[in-house]
């Protein structure tokens, strides 16, 4: 199965001369999306995951099923003012704009192992920043998970020695 056969590229969305790569096209077909979810499951399956943490909106779409396929709980990391509890938040640069996001303090207890999972990997600011917010709790990133990487935007260079999977590179 090639699962780029399932990505929709909408030309000058959401800005002039950004291919935006729709993943919404393969989350339509059952059996391809839960063959992606398995695909991420084999490929961090040898890791000791504690927890599966992923920045709203469309790191829900991957990492939530991701934790129920590993039998792990699911941490979300939202923009600011959506979660209830106490939080920290920080700022990051996105691709195209700015904002602020934040994490439940109670959410990764000192040394859990936290798998990072999105949608796209795209110039890393919205990883580097998740990376932020799960270090001030204390929690040990072992990795972070992708559908789809732009590597061409090279995010990689932002996230360190982080061990990174991407099922997609553009
Ligand atoms: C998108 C995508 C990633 C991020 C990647 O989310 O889902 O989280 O951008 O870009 P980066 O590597 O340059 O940070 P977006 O912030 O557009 O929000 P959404 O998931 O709510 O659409």
């Amino acid at each position: 199965m090639n699962f780029k056969d399932y990505i929709r590229i909408i030309p000058d969305f959401p800005q002039p001369g950004i291919r935006f790569k729709d993943i919404t096209t393969l989350i339509n077909n059952g059996p391809v999306y839960c063959a992606v979810i398995d695909a991420l499951k084999q490929a961090v399956a040898d890791k000791q995951i504690d927890l599966i943490a992923g920045p709203e909106a469309r790191g829900f779409i991957v990492g939530a099923p991701l934790a129920v396929a590993l039998g792990v709980g699911f941490v979300p990391i939202r923009k600011s003012g959506k979660l209830p509890g106490e939080v920290v938040e920080a700022d990051y640069d996105l691709e195209y704009g700015k904002d602020k996001l934040a994490i439940h303090k109670d959410a990764i207890q000192p040394g859990q192992r936290v798998l990072i999972a999105d949608d796209l990997l795209a110039t890393g600011g919205t990883i580097a920043t998740t990376l932020n917010l799960i270090d001030q709790l204390g929690g040990q990133v072992i990795g972070a998970a992708f559908l789809i990487e732009l590597g061409y935007l090279d995010g990689r260079s932002k996230l360190g020695d982080l061990d990174i999977f991407s099922l997609m590179t553009y």
